[in-house]
């Protein structure tokens, strides 16, 4: 099932969010069991994904990293919500497995920093220190729970210090399962009368799949229960591990995304299979035609797509936008943020690291690249830079 490259398109349309409703419109409603209805219109994805699949998105797309995550605790319902609530286009998971098998939705197996695991007595023996992808790490491990055990902690803000706001939410929603987001966006879609995209990692899959829970079986197989395995249902399916794209390409259609990490850094994959390619490789021309070859776009850090100088200021853009789009890949690159501190020093705003800096500042520049989609952790932001930079055209 691995395709090739597709052409790049001359300038793909252009819909602000509300627009992309209207025009998406009252027949992306659909009956419960979408998986099944599609299968009854003939096996061609007029559901879900509506048959017009990722190159019919807006363009820049905004992706809600984690969901609202700069205004919610992370992968929660919650926050998912309210990216949609704010217009995101796309809304990303990242999946973990329990000790039982299911896919939960977390950034990392580590759950120390964003649940209340450690108030758990109950758990208290479970805390251990672990390896994973070569970094030591001490705490508490979702593949150490079963997901009975899991669904009785409660979600928390990851970054208190930074967003002290997002606070209040703690302890309101559970960590939710990946079949839950595939079931809720189908009542969001209906209810929304639109198409609601995701955006899904698969996270340390070769970790995983050393303890035997192997993590693209497990997805694929809820794609297809939910009628998101084909080339153009409103999925994207990501990772930094190549051979899981790889992988996954065998399993299902769904549109495939590799994470680029800092250009000297190697993929865990490929370290645990003794390959000497760096990201540095994976950028040029050659390696860009190699993850065409079973992708259709990279997800590069964005320091990929314009360097900082040593005093962390926007240098120039590289030619990696260029030279993706020769190749038919479109670029997701991560992670815009509001706050100083995770911004580029020339956009930054006063001294306070929690402040918000000037962030549309920012995005224009990056958005002036020409990407085609920007993960960012504040949907409004990122959306009202985007709408400024459409209209320009
Ligand atoms: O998947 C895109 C972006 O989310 C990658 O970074 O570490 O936040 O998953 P991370
Ligand atoms: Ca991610």
């Amino acid at each position: 099932m691995t395709q090739g490259a597709q052409p790049s398109p001359a300038r793909r349309t252009v819909l602000g969010a509300a627009g992309a409703a209207a025009v998406l419109g009252a027949a992306t409603v659909l009956p419960a069991g979408t998986a099944h209805a599609d299968e009854a219109r003939g096996g061609e994805n007029r559901g879900g994904g509506h048959g017009r699949g990722y190159r019919s998105l807006p363009a820049p797309t905004v992706i809600a990293h984690r969901g609202a995550s700069g205004y919610r605790p992370e992968h929660t319902l919650g926050s998912y919500r309210h990216a949609l609530d704010l217009g995101a286009h796309v809304i990303e998971q990242d999946l973990v497995p329990t000790r039982d098998g299911h896919l939960v939705c977390r950034h990392e197996n580590d759950i120390t920093g964003t649940t209340d695991v450690a108030d758990h007595p109950e758990f208290a023996s479970r805390k251990t220190t672990k390896s994973v992808d070569g970094t030591s790490l001490t705490g508490w491990f979702t593949e150490d729970f079963t997901l009975a055990e899991l669904k009785t902690l409660r979600a928390k803000e990851r970054i208190p210090g930074t967003r002290q706001e997002n606070t209040l939410y703690d302890g309101r929603w559970t960590i939710p399962t990946f079949e839950e987001v595939l079931r809720w966006a189908e009542e969001e879609g209906r209810r929304r009368g639109r198409e609601i995209w995701l955006h899904v990692e698969t996270k340390h899959p070769t970790y995983f799949r050393g303890l035997g829970l192997g993590l693209e079986e497990r997805l694929a197989r809820l794609l297809r229960r939910y009628g998101r395995h084909r080339a153009h249902s409103p999925v994207f399916l990501q990772s930094f591990e190549p051979s899981s794209i790889q992988r996954l390409a065998k399993l299902v259609d769904s549109p495939r995304v590799v994470l680029l990490s800092g250009a000297g850094s190697r993929p865990w994959d490929f370290v645990q299979a003794g390959d000497p390619r760096t990201v540095a490789d994976l950028v040029t021309p050659a390696g860009l035609r190699w993850i065409a070859s079973y992708a259709q776009g990279i997800g590069p850090t964005l320091d990929l797509v314009i360097p900082k100088d040593a005093s962390g200021r926007l240098g120039t853009p590289t030619a990696l936008v260029r030279d993706a789009h020769a190749e038919g890949l479109i670029l997701h690159p991560y992670t815009h943020r509001n706050e100083n501190a995770f911004l580029p020093a020339d956009f930054r705003r006063g001294t306070d690291p929690n402040a918000y800096g000037d962030s549309f500042g920012a995005l224009k520049r990056y958005l002036e690249t020409g990407i085609d989609g920007i993960f960012s952790d504040n949907t409004d932001t990122a959306l009202l830079a985007a709408a400024d930079f459409t209209a320009r055209d």
